[in-house]
């Protein structure tokens, strides 16, 4: 066990929740991709009771995390040689997919998430696939100096990834973060991202989950009804696939709570960018 901070409160500890999903997943005979350390990781905090709708979202997330692997393994393939994953809570592609040789992959995330990430990477001796660059620092300050500073080069095509995070700030912060990631954003690279709509946070089945993220001070503090529009109002050409149809595109069934049967407008939005202002 660990003795860095267990990431037990605040957003952090639904990075926890998110692993969790992973390391199920990984267990699975059929799995849509292998994440052995998600069960350590999860395994040095213990493994947390989630709700219902937690439960229910267990597929949603094995879906969600194929395909941000698929979009960021697509654009390393098409010349982005620096990834950054915004908030990268227990992610572990740096360790688990296949890059091409001279990518670097930077993680950013709160210093406390980090400290406690690398102790037990530290302890499982995990060796990363590529480059990797950790950046413990909050998105609220200056991240960008901190990742220049780290070497990140805003001349190189860069994939963005921003998975997990907008619904945890307000509409004014993700602004600012996409305006932010834009001004270094080369021409040729890409942009994933994930948020939800409106009718998602009113869902009845998704009530409990909320009281729950509330007494961890997780709140959610936004939505995005068109995410297209949004990410074209800051330079980004982006189309949107939801989750029944990455479940019929791996033969899993729909999860309930991202089912247009079950769950009416309430949308998930998996969302893919290029740049298309430079
Ligand atoms: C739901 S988790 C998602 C983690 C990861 N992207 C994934 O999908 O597994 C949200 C993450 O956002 C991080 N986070 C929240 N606020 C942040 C901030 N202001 N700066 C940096 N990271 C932040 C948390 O520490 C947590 O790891």
């Amino acid at each position: 066990m660990t003795t860095a901070t267990r990431p037990t409160t605040g957003v952090s500890r639904t990075a926890v929740i998110i692993a969790q999903a992973r390391a199920t997943e990984d267990a699975r005979p059929d799995r849509l991709f292998a994440d052995p350390l998600a069960a350590h990781l999860v395994d040095a905090v213990g493994w947390i009771q989630v709700a219902d709708a937690g439960r229910m979202n267990q597929e949603y997330f094995a879906l969600r995390t194929r395909f941000f692997d698929d979009h960021l393994q697509a654009a390393a393939a098409a010349g982005c040689t620096q990834v950054v994953l915004l908030a990268a809570g227990l992610d572990t592609r740096a360790f688990r997919l296949t890059w091409p040789d001279g990518t670097q992959l930077f993680e950013v995330d709160l210093p406390a998430l980090v400290a406690f990430k690398e102790a037990v990477l530290r302890a499982r001796r995990a060796t990363p696939a590529c480059d990797r660059v950790v950046l413990p620092v909050d998105l609220r300050d200056d991240w960008r100096s901190a990742l220049v500073d780290a070497g990140f080069d805003p001349e190189q095509p860069t994939a963005w990834l921003v998975e997990g995070l907008l619904m945890y700030l307000d509409t004014g912060a993700n602004d600012t973060l996409l305006a932010e990631l834009g001004e270094l954003s080369a021409p040729g690279s890409s942009l994933g991202f994930e948020h939800a709509n409106q009718a998602y946070v009113d869902l009845p089945q998704m009530q409990e989950v909320w009281r729950r993220l509330e007494r961890f001070n997780a709140t959610w503090s936004s939505t995005l009804d068109d995410p297209v529009a949004w990410a074209a109002r800051h330079g980004w050409d982006a189309q949107v696939t939801t989750a029944d149809e990455l479940a019929e595109r791996h033969g899993r069934p729909v999860p309930p709570l991202t089912d247009p049967a079950l769950v009416g407008d309430a949308r998930m939005w998996l969302v893919e960018a290029t740049r298309s202002d430079r």
